[in-house]
């Protein structure tokens, strides 16, 4: 957990082109709505999400233009979302479409999601999605990566048993970054039968904003599902 009065640098971007009217009336009347906030003075974070009316809590951490957490929050409406993204733009973009499909099961974090991961419960979250991270491909900036033993550790506190973890990215280095760093901790694995599970989106994801610029450029995305091992296996 980032300890208090240490907030971890975020070096990517905060604010892109000036929002639209209807996109910052969204922005400023809808997102205090749905937002999640960690309250002052570090207490125990609490949110609705936690009350039970979920079958399951889902993470998305930089959802970018939201195309996939919409896709996902559409498809399981049994299932709570929280997406974390500092991008205004991008959040905005969220929530335009949770207002056009009318998603009532979406809570966004509008920060850097290592702010938020110590506070949500242990043994809460039974899919996190992390797609497309920024690469940082030059070798001083590598440590920027959001990838890395530190957050794998508070991602294996409060995911649950036998959860996934989804990694996707078109960066080979990153790619084998993160399987390095997964083979480094106990406490996850790479599920893995065959090419096809590297080489294919899953079935149930969609494409995303980066992944099509990707493709776009002929470079081929990596697939990467991690499994949370059991406690005590
Ligand atoms: C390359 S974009 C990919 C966006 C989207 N997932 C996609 O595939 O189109 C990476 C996103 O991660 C966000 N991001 C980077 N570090 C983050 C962090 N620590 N917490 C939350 N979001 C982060 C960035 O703001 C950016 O929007």
């Amino acid at each position: 957990m980032i300890s208090e009065g240490k907030k971890p640098h975020f070096y990517g971007r905060r604010k892109g082109r000036k929002l639209r009217l209807g996109r910052r009336v969204l922005f400023d009347q809808r997102l205090p709505e749905i937002a999640v906030t960690i309250p002052a003075g570090g207490s125990k974070f609490f949110c609705d999400l936690f009350s039970g009316s979920y079958k399951e809590i889902w993470l998305e951490i930089g959802f970018g233009g939201g195309e996939h957490l919409a896709h996902q929050a559409n498809s399981h409406p049994e299932i709570g979302f929280i997406g974390c993204e500092p991008y205004i733009n991008g959040v905005a973009a969220l929530l335009s479409l949770v207002e056009e499909a009318g998603l009532t099961n979406v809570r966004l974090f509008n920060d850097d999601a290592r702010l938020l991961l110590g506070h949500l419960p242990e043994n809460s979250i039974s899919r996190v999605f992390v797609l497309f991270s920024d690469p940082w491909p030059k070798k001083r900036h590598n440590r920027r990566r959001f990838f890395n033993s530190e957050n794998l550790g508070a991602l294996s506190r409060l995911m649950t048993d036998s959860a996934h973890l989804r990694f996707a990215s078109d960066d080979m280095s990153y790619i084998r970054w993160t399987l390095d760093t997964v083979y480094r901790h106990d406490d996850f694995t790479w599920q893995v039968t065959g090419p096809e599970d590297w080489r294919r989106r899953p079935y149930d994801a969609c494409e995303t904003r980066y992944e099509a610029k990707a493709i776009s450029q002929g470079k081929k995305p990596v697939y990467l599902t991690l499994l949370r091992r059991p406690r005590g296996g």
